[in-house]
């Protein structure tokens, strides 16, 4: 297993156009790294790109549709020479409780709900991981592959979708990491708590509130606090398999 130097690498970084994938593609690039930067946002890939000085290289792509990812990895791995870094930080959620009460009665969580969850956050992350990694098992690269996960991996109410696809990237991360080691490459997954980025904006502010006061640090993260553990996971070549929690404590008694 080697070690990937983030200043030396060619990485491939999925969600690239807002939070933390956009923080990740410009913390990468301040080290010098050569980077693909992959979104379904054409207009927050423009602004990476004018924010970067055109430093990157961008491809519009929705991670949940084989044929556009197939296409994008395949012409970023070109544009690059290789690939020895992938994050997948793609994601989004849908929030629902699986059975709502509603009047007099109850409503359930619509099959669409459920799976526009998991197309992307879960068959997205196979699908680019799975492109990705042929390509450093081909081409003897030594490489890692980290995904984004999240605290819900462990089930939240409300949030069944989301906890669903989170668990299950880091079950694909364990797995890949079995299979992937005998090639030198290694998988591992970040499971963040409440970080600041967009995402939050759709959330209720009470109930962040209420989350973040139950975060032993009491603040919400950082993005640069994620690009951290991925530098962490990228650079310690005897890190695979496993699930780096970057939370401020907060999964700390679940
Ligand atoms: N911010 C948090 O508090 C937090 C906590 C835990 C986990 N996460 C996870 O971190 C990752 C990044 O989240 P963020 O906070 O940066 O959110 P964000 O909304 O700021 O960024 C997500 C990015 O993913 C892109 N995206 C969404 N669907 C896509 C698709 N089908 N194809 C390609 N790109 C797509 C969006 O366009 C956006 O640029 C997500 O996987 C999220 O679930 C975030």
């Amino acid at each position: 297993m080697s070690a990937v130097d983030i200043g030396e690498s060619r990485a491939v970084v999925t969600g690239a156009a807002s939070g933390l994938g956009r923080e990740i593609c410009l913390g990468l690039l301040a080290e010098g790294a050569a980077v693909a930067a992959l979104d379904k946002d054409a207009a927050g890939l423009a602004r990476l790109l004018a924010d970067s000085d055109g430093a990157l290289t961008t491809y519009q792509v929705d991670v949940s549709r084989q044929d556009e990812v197939s296409d994008a990895v395949s012409r970023a791995v070109d544009d690059l020479g290789y690939v020895d870094l992938l994050v997948n930080s793609a994601g989004i959620y849908r929030d629902g409780l699986v059975v709502k009460p509603l009047d007099d009665d109850y409503v359930t969580m619509p099959l669409a709900q459920w799976r526009t969850v998991v197309d992307v956050d879960l068959t997205g992350t196979f699908l680019v991981s799975r492109e990705v990694a042929v390509r450093m098992v081909r081409g003897g690269v030594r490489g890692v592959i980290v995904t984004i996960s999240s605290v819900s991996r462990a089930g939240n109410a409300g949030q069944g979708n989301y906890a669903a696809a989170k668990a299950g990237v880091v079950a694909f991360t364990r797995s890949l990491a079995l299979e992937l080691a005998e090639h030198g490459i290694r998988a591992a997954a970040i499971a963040p708590g409440f970080i600041d980025t967009p995402i939050l904006a759709a959330m209720d502010p009470r109930r962040l509130d209420e989350h973040v006061t139950r975060v032993p640090l009491r603040r919400l993260g950082t993005p640069r606090e994620i690009f951290a553990g991925v530098r962490f996971v990228a650079e310690c070549g005897y890190f695979t398999g496993r699930c780096l929690e970057i939370d401020g404590g907060y999964a700390l008694d679940s």
